[in-house]
C-alpha cells in the first residue's frame, strides 16, 4: 500500500450496522474533516481526471458532490451535479435504476452535457455499482463521451467493477482504494 493509500485509508471509519444491521458504513467524514487527507484526496482525482482527459467532471449526489466540486476546480474543468429527481429546474435527462429494495431515479440538466464533452465521473464508494451505471447512461443518452470513473474507495466484493464493464466500455474505473 501507498503512503497515500496508507493516510487515506487511515481517515475512514468502519460504522457497524449502519444504516442497517449487518452493514460496515464507510465514514469519510473524518477524512474530510482533515485538510492534509482532503487534498491528497483531491489531488489524487484531479491527477486522473488529467490522465483521462476528462474535459468536465460530474459528481453524484450527495457524496459525489463534495468530492467532485473541488477535484473539477483542481482540474481547471468544469463542474456537473446528478441530482436526485426533482432537485434540478431546468429541463432535465432522467435514469432510474434498481436498488435493494425499490428503485431510485437521478437527472442530470440536458444542457450541460453535450457531444462536445468528455466526462469523468467521480463518487466516493462504488458498492453494487447501480448508481453509477445509471450516471453512465445518463451522460451517453446525453450524447457525451464517458472519461472514465473514478472513486474513492470501491467495495470490491459486491462485484460493482463486473457490473460496469459493458456500460464503461474501456473507459477506465480508478479505485484509490479497494476494500
Ligand atoms: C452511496 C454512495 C454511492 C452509492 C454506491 O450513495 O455514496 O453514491 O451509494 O452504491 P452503489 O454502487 O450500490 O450504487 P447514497 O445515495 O446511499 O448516499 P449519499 O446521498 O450520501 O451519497
Ligand atoms: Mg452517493
Amino acid at each position: 500500500m501507498t503512503d497515500v493509500q496508507e493516510l487515506l485509508l487511515s481517515r475512514i471509519r468502519d460504522v457497524a450496522d449502519y444504516p442497517e444491521p449487518g452493514v460496515m458504513f464507510k465514514d469519510i467524514t473524518p477524512l474530510l474533516a482533515d485538510p492534509a487527507a482532503f487534498t491528497v484526496l483531491t489531488d489524487s482525482l484531479a491527477q486522473v481526471a488529467e490522465r483521462t482527459g476528462a474535459t468536465k467532471v460530474v459528481g453524484l449526489e450527495a457524496r459525489g458532490f463534495i468530492l467532485g466540486a473541488p477535484v473539477a476546480v483542481r482540474a481547471g474543468l468544469g463542474f456537473i451535479p446528478v441530482r436526485k429527481a426533482g432537485k434540478l429546474p431546468g429541463a432535465t435527462l432522467s435514469q432510474a435504476y434498481d436498488l435493494e429494495y425499490g428503485s431510485a431515479e437521478i437527472e442530470v440538466h440536458a444542457e450541460d452535457l453535450g457531444a462536445e464533452d468528455r466526462i469523468l465521473v467521480v463518487d466516493d464508494v462504488l458498492a453494487t455499482g447501480g448508481t453509477a451505471e445509471a450516471s453512465i447512461q445518463l451522460i451517453r443518452r446525453a450524447g457525451a463521451e464517458v472519461a472514465g470513473l473514478a472513486v474513492l474507495m470501491e467495495l470490491g466484493f459486491l462485484g460493482g467493477r463486473d457490473r460496469l464493464a459493458p456500460a464503461l466500455a474501456g473507459a477506465p474505473l480508478e479505485a484509490l482504494l479497494t476494500i
